[in-house]
């Protein structure tokens, strides 16, 4: 039996106990394990039926942290951390050798994230342990982004999920690259392409495909219901005898909400038994190459069915 459980202090004996449990961030929920247990870690990528070869963050409590599972961190990584961290920003620098394959699949890069929410940095300071989390759903499927959605995803497969509230963000961190003196942006996200520049000069922005990050799995965050773009809602109309549904983002005030309600409103209408849920792309600027982004993701997979 899965619980939703709001004490702390049951989460972290379940991680020293080696398990993975359900826990809030302010992007979306992950499903954490102590990082230096391997056996730990593998129950992360069994619960979620992940492909081992997609490595998973580690998240930490502060920059200090970094330098206990990096080498050869640039400049530019303090200087953004500084400015963006606690916060939903993932920093992939080269490891050294206390962290496991496991984590990185293999890979001599490791991925460190300082999560901003209350809850998950108290759960870090009480286990005084670097905590592997990735998003808590199935493979390629939505992300979730409260306590009832982890439930959704992965009843009967966890014991706890540690309720942090409905995420602030409602999209995963951008993830940023510092391998070989570039700074490349691996997945766009709530911190933006902008925002980094502002800080470190022009950065690079990875459609190449050659690294290993969530952009390169075109199956990902994906409905069950097919989604579908479109120019204009007026285009499908005329269309009578389907059940349709609207992913409409006319009601938000700007980017930042359309991300918070992103994966939520899409969950809504995935529950909705509907034939098809159509979506128009936002402008692609800002906060919005990352939401087009997941979308153009959840509708690929779809088309490819
Ligand atoms: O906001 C987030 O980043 C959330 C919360 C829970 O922190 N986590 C998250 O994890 O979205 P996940 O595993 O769903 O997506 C992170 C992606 C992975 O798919 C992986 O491809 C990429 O980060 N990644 C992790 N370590 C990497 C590395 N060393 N090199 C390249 N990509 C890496
Ligand atoms: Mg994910």
């Amino acid at each position: 039996m899965t619980k939703i459980i709001k004490d702390i202090d049951l989460a972290v004996k379940e991680i020293h106990e080696g398990n993975v449990i359900g826990l809030p961030t302010e992007t979306v929920y992950g499903l954490g394990a102590n990082a230096l247990n391997e056996n730990a870690v593998i129950k992360i990528y069994e619960t979620k039926d992940r492909p081992k070869f997609n490595p998973v963050i580690v998240h930490v409590r502060d920059v200090a942290d970094f330098e206990k599972y990096a080498i050869d961190i640039p400049d530019e990584v303090y200087k953004l951390a500084d400015k963006f961290s606690p916060g939903p920003v993932t920093f992939v620098l080269k490891k050294n050798n206390i962290i496991q394959d496991i984590v990185t699949a293999g890979n001599d890069s490791v991925g460190l994230r300082i999560p901003s929410h209350n809850i998950f940095r108290e759960v870090l300071k009480e286990t005084g342990l670097p905590i592997a989390a990735p998003s808590a759903n199935k493979a390629g499927k939505i992300s979730p982004t409260s306590a009832d959605d982890v439930l959704s995803e992965l009843r009967g497969k966890i014991n706890y999920i540690l309720d942090g509230g409905k995420c602030e963000i409602g999209i995963e961190s951008t993830i940023i690259s510092f391998l070989n003196g570039d700074v490349n942006i691996l997945r766009h996200g709530f911190i933006t392409k902008e925002d980094i520049e502002k800080v470190t000069g022009k950065v690079t922005d990875d459609k190449t495909g050659k690294i290993l990050s969530p952009g390169l799995l075109k199956v990902h965050y994906a409905p069950k219901t097919p989604l579908y773009r479109v120019n204009n809602f007026d285009e499908v109309k005329d269309i009578k005898d389907k059940k349709i549904g609207y992913l409409d983002f006319s009601k938000y005030a700007d980017y930042k909400e359309i991300a918070v309600h992103l994966f939520s409103d899409l969950r809504d209408l995935d529950r909705q038994k509907l034939d098809f849920i159509v979506y128009k792309k936002v402008e692609n600027k800002g906060i919005g190459i990352a939401i087009n982004d997941r979308l153009e993701r959840a509708r690929t997979m779809n088309n490819e069915q």
